[in-house]
């Protein structure tokens, strides 16, 4: 490890030559953009090449030239610089960038991002980037609970923005509350652990969205997922480097791109292409919302209000998930196999039971009730496997599937993971 002082002298030095991961840093104009000279400095003391685009507001904290002197790179600031333009344009300079983090996000920025405005250089380089995007936002913590910036958020996270922090504590206007940016340190982190991923090449099916019972040709019985959490789920894998195959019903949002899709309809449908796509899978999660019932005889043609009432004959469907986990001894390998309950009481008792009578490797429960669960924005889960137990705080969907997915990767590797929760130090 190099002299934190001796920043100039670290492999990320050599620059283009090297495998070094390549850093974005977009600084916005907060107080914390101080805090954002120690980031440049812990990427650089990981051996990352730095570039580093600011904000005017930026400039109002921090000059340019010290964020030049601590990423050894001359540091843009506009987007129509006739001499840097020259050298590297602003799309060159997203094409770049491996990951890019802003740090500190203001509600201004994330505002701007949310929109898609491109009205300086930073957020034109967020347009332009195909690269994974994190945002460590800081800002009062009233101005982070606001409903503007909660839609901000929502938006950014659906469209798989990553967001470290912020951290809650004492803030820079003498306030309490969550608005502080993360530590450098802890934003360092969640940027490097992705190289490479924890699930890397590992084959991933995943199971979302609801299904479709045919009553008859126009009629059909459903029901309230969203499929939000099952997409979530298959990007945060694609993202940890799996292989993922998507099997999915009808959801409110396209699938991520990188993974490959199964459009189906009933519980059959999705039962079939499951089988289909077992072959190799080393990790199973069932987190669609599959009819337990179908009408016994769906009609072949619409049916008529000519009787007063109705009776529909329902019988089961398949369960999907005890299929696979009846199959999954003779596989291999074997499937690490994940699935979900969803209970309105008896949470831990009723998830604890589906782990055992399912012979499951790990469940994630969360609670269901008239507020909550299906089609909301945010979730929590307690996740249960045999001999452990944790639980995931309420949070966007698609940060709480990016936790679920690094708890699916200890699981598969206890035996090579020293954090591992059932390793000897937590008995
Ligand atoms: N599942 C499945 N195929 C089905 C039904 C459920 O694969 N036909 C999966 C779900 O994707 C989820 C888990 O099984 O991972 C849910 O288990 P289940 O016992 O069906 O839960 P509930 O439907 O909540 O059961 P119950 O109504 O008995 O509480």
């Amino acid at each position: 490890m190099s002299d934190p002082e001796d920043i100039f002298a670290t492999p990320a030095d050599t620059g283009e030559m090297t495998d070094a991961p390549r850093i974005l840093v977009g600084v916005s104009g907060g107080i914390a953009a101080y805090k954002a000279c120690e980031l440049v400095r812990e990427l650089r003391r990981r051996g990352c090449a730095v570039r580093v685009v600011m904000t005017a507001g930026a400039q109002a904290f921090v000059t340019p030239l010290t964020f030049q002197a601590l990423s050894g790179e001359p540091v843009r600031t506009h987007l129509l610089d006739a001499e840097a333009e020259s050298g590297m344009d602003h799309i060159a300079l997203a094409r770049w960038a491996d990951q890019v983090v802003i740090a500190p996000a203001t509600a201004d920025l994330m505002a701007r991002m949310a929109h898609g405005l491109a009205d300086d250089l930073l957020t034109t380089l967020l347009l332009a980037t195909t690269a994974p995007v994190t945002l460590a936002p800081a800002m009062n913590h009233r101005m982070w609970e606001h409903p503007a910036t909660r839609a901000s958020h929502a938006t950014l996270c659906e469209r798989g923005v990553r967001f470290v922090g912020p951290d809650s504590g004492e803030q820079a206007c003498g306030e309490q509350g969550a608005g502080r940016m993360a530590e450098p340190a802890a934003i360092a982190a969640a940027l490097l652990d992705t190289h490479p991923g924890a699930l890397q090449d590992r084959r991933v099916l995943i199971t979302a969205g609801p299904t479709r019972e045919p009553v008859d040709p126009v009629r059909y019985l459903g029901n309230r997922s969203s499929g939000r959490m099952g997409l979530a789920l298959a990007a945060a894998a694609r993202d940890a480097g799996a292989r993922v195959t998507l099997v999915h019903g009808p959801c409110e949002h396209p699938p991520p791109p990188g993974v490959a899709t199964r459009a189906v309809e009933t519980a059959a449908e999705m039962h079939a292409a499951v089988l289909e796509a077992l072959e190799g899978t080393e990790v199973f999660i069932a987190s669609a919302a599959v009819a337990d019932y179908r009408p016994a005889a769906p009609a072949d043609h619409k049916l008529k209000k000519s009787r007063d009432s109705l009776n529909l004959e329902l019988e089961r469907t398949p369960d999907i998930l005890a299929d696979v986990a009846r199959r999954a001894e003779q596989l291999a390998p074997r499937p690490l196999l994940v699935g979900f309950a969803a209970e309105t009481d008896r949470l831990r008792e009723h998830a604890g039971d589906k782990l055992t009578s399912k012979g499951l490797d790990l469940i994630a429960a969360n609670r269901v009730d008239a507020g909550r669960g299906f089609g909301d924005v945010d979730n929590a889960l307690l996740c249960l496997w045999p001999g452990g137990e944790r639980e995931l705080p309420r949070q966007p969907k698609e940060q709480l599937a990016g936790e679920l997915i690094r708890l699916i990767a200890d699981r598969l590797a206890p035996d090579t993971n020293p954090d591992h929760p059932s390793s000897p130090q937590e008995a």
